[in-house]
């Protein structure tokens, strides 16, 4: 996932706190601010100003220096010594153009002086630049925290490959050691056996590592989807082929023929995990899969009746490894599954969701334009039934 830094805007509106004792000056710099379109708040002392930015952060305060009991200096000060505050630009207001005061100023780290009496011009385009200097550090800061983020999540994702790669690799020692077993023995069929059951569990691992790197690649956005016409219920089909074998729970289908331009393969790993899923969670009960047509929108829905998906978790099960701890195996589970599904939805332009089904049970759709899009600025997820 690539981290953007947003530009500020040219002449972006910010919100200006103005500071000063002096009633008609600070009416004057307010009306000023007000004419460029800024949203004003006016203090008439330290106190009244610290008051005024609580619960309100401006991006930018115009301050006067002298003033009785606080002065300009000593709160100009104390914002830069508060990690809270210490970005926030401080424009000093002075009456003289005195080099000693200046010198102060910037010891207590103002950011620019405005010299009396204030040309309204000059004013406007500090306070644009302050404001944008402002803009910069906090899109930079969103970027960081981003980062700081994404890496905690590449940490748990390694800590989740390595734990959860471990007990496959174990099962492959274990039948590698019966066919040795196997051929010391000569037993033919023996051999037979453990080298299928080593040939599942591969591909198995094999599937769990094309999942991690499809959701990297799809997240970085560098997985282009191959879109293709094709009929809905092929793409089912192959889906549901995937799971079929082994499974505890009938699966049935119901699917006209409906003609969409997808990507067959990955509409079919998402049908997949879907259907898994299902399975896991119906409890040995039938799962249904779906297929509805709305115009220029096709849903696909896989329905089983287990226990169902706890509203207040319907957003979070989509995230990175937002498994609820539920189903009957959570043996080679990555907790990828949906986030996989999530991503194929966006690169089709459509989305995903889950809803409840009566009287009890999972209904887990996506929903794609029947003419793949690119995704504009869909969220993605849904929880209301459609
Ligand atoms: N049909 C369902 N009914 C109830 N809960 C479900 C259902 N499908 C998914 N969930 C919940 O959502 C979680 C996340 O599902 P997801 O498919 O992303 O991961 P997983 O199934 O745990 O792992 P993997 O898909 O890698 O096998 C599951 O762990 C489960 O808690
Ligand atoms: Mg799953």
């Amino acid at each position: 996932m690539t981290v953007r830094i947003p530009l500020p805007g040219k002449d972006t509106p910010g919100r200006v706190l103005v500071v000063d004792d002096v009633e008609a000056n600070r009416d004057m710099v307010g009306d000023c601010m007000e004419l460029a379109s800024h949203e004003v708040r006016l203090a008439n002392g330290a106190d009244t100003a610290l008051e005024a930015m609580r619960g309100w952060e401006p991006d930018v305060i115009l301050l006067d220096v002298m003033m009785p009991h606080v002065n300009g200096l000593q709160l100009c000060r104390r914002l830069k010594s508060d990690p809270l505050t210490a970005a926030l630009p401080v424009l000093l207001m002075t009456a003289m153009n005195d080099r000693k005061l200046r010198v102060l100023g910037i010891e207590a780290g103002a950011n620019d002086f405005l010299v009396k009496p204030l040309d309204p011009h000059e004013v406007a385009m500090r306070v644009r630049n302050a404001i944008r200097s402002k803009r910069l550090y906090d899109s930079m800061k969103r970027a960081h925290e981003d980062l700081r983020r994404l890496e905690a999540l590449r940490d748990a994702m390694a800590h989740m490959v390595v734990h959860d790669l471990r007990s496959p690799l174990m099962s492959i020692g274990l039948c590698l050691e019966a066919i040795r077993s196997g051929a010391q023995a000569g037993d033919l069929s023996l051999i037979a056996e453990d080298a299928t059951a080593c040939i599942g569990i591969t591909t198995t691992l094999t599937e769990m590592i094309g999942t991690i790197l499809d959701v990297s690649r799809l997240e970085a956005e560098a997985m282009p989807i191959e879109p293709g016409s094709w009929d809905v219920a092929a793409i089912i089909e192959d889906g549901v082929a995937r799971v079929r074998e082994g499974a505890r729970s009938p699966i049935s289908v119901h699917s006209g023929p409906v003609v969409v331009v997808w990507d067959r393969c990955l509409v079919a790993r998402a049908i997949a995990n879907l259907v898994s899923n299902a399975l896991k969670h119906s409890g040995g009960k039938p799962v249904e899969v779906r297929c509805v047509d709305h115009g220029p929108d096709v849903e696909i829905q896989i329905d089983d009746a287990g226990p169902g998906v706890p509203e207040e978790s319907r957003e979070r099960i989509f995230e990175k490894f937002g498994s609820l701890g539920t189903g009957s195996d959570k043996r080679n589970a990555t907790g990828l599954g949906l986030h996989f599904c999530k991503h194929v939805a966006r690169a089709h332009g459509g989305s995903i969701g889950v809803s409840r089904i009566d009287p009890t049970g999972a209904r887990f759709w996506m929903r794609m334009p029947r003419l793949a899009v690119s995704p504009a600025d869909r969220t993605g997820v849904g929880s209301t039934p459609v």
